[in-house]
């Protein structure tokens, strides 16, 4: 099969896209024929060694968590009830890092994929599990938001932060987003009530009044301010910096595979309350420029790559 692969961890070069052994499928996975994958910033975090800390890696490395395709062949053990030609989507999350997504064939544990919103395109779907599911888990799981409450959502502009927005409103909360002013106009559009340019000083002093809720993308000095931008420090969540965010007294989100969360998101999406922006699409050949744009932290949406 056609994959992407890096031997060595390092900058966007070391990636190369070459035939590759098919991966091995376990009685209880999913193989799936990948049609679309996208970057997220864990990619090139794990390209360039930062985890190795965290999970076993083992070279060469295929990258990519988010898959879109059609399901192949099923394990004699699954019990989802997909079945080959099913078209599927998922957060193809393992304990290991080794079989990523950016590859022809997808050797995907049963509880990472479901079937793929209706009205997306493949390279649609593959934007949405890692970023839809951790905006997911902060504004619905986490949060609890509730209709009425101003929830504050950092890095509003990125992959996560637009549909925490758009989760955000699909609640009925009142949201504030936060972005340089470029992004601003398209905030607005996706029903940010207020935007705050984060490049214009703390975000707590450009607050109309404290949020009730916030979720930070950022860590940093957003997250050293969020006690000031909140009212209940118990109602920040972050997705960045544990140790900080449980010692104001909030919550730290590490997303994981929930198929009801990816369904629920999917019928978001097939109701039209849920889109998902593409900043972008490269063909696998031009993976390295994919994670490039990614890498630039100032993309307008999700960076896709058709495969
Ligand atoms: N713990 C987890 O499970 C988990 C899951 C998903 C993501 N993450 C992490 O969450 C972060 C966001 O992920 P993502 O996929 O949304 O990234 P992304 O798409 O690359 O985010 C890009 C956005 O960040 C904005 N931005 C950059 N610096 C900012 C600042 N200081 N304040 C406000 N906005 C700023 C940019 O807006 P402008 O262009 O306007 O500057 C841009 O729109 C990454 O670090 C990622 O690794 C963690």
């Amino acid at each position: 099969m056609r994959a992407a692969v890096y031997e060595e961890y390092g900058d966007a070069d070391v990636l190369r896209v070459r035939d590759h052994p098919e991966p091995p499928v376990g009685p209880d996975t999913i193989l799936v024929r990948a049609r679309a994958t996208s970057v997220n910033p864990v990619d090139w975090k794990i390209r360039q060694g930062y985890l190795q800390g965290a999970y076993p890696h083992h070279l060469p490395i295929i990258p990519g968590w988010d898959v879109a395709g059609v399901v192949e062949a099923v394990g004699p053990a699954v019990i989802t009830g997909l079945q080959p030609g099913d078209e599927v989507f998922g957060y193809v999350r393992r304990d290991d890092v080794c079989w990523g997504t950016a590859a022809e064939l997808v050797p995907a544990p049963q509880r990472t994929v479901t079937r793929k919103p209706r009205s997306l395109s493949f390279e649609e779907a593959a934007g949405v599990p890692l970023a839809g599911l951790t905006a997911y888990q902060c504004v619905v799981e986490a949060l609890d938001v509730q209709p009425g409450e101003r929830l504050l959502v950092h890095a509003a502009a990125g992959g996560v932060g637009r549909f925490a927005v758009q989760l955000g409103v699909a609640r009925g909360a009142v949201v504030i987003g936060t972005a340089s002013p470029r992004n601003h106009e398209a905030l607005r559009e996706l029903g940010c009530a207020e935007v705050v340019d984060y490049t214009a000083g703390p975000v707590s002093e450009q607050l109309g009044s404290p949020a009730d809720a916030v979720v930070d993308l950022i860590g940093g000095e957003a997250l050293d301010d969020a006690p000031r931008q909140v009212g209940d420090p118990s109602r920040v969540v972050s997705v960045i910096d544990p140790e900080k965010v449980l010692g104001i007294g909030g919550r730290y989100v590490f997303v994981r595979p929930e198929r009801d969360h990816l369904d629920a998101l999917a019928a978001l999406v097939d109701d039209d309350r849920l889109r998902v922006d593409v900043a972008e699409t490269f063909p696998l050949e031009r993976i390295a420029d994919a994670h490039r744009a990614s890498e630039s932290g100032h993309t307008a949406g999700k960076i896709v790559v058709s495969i």
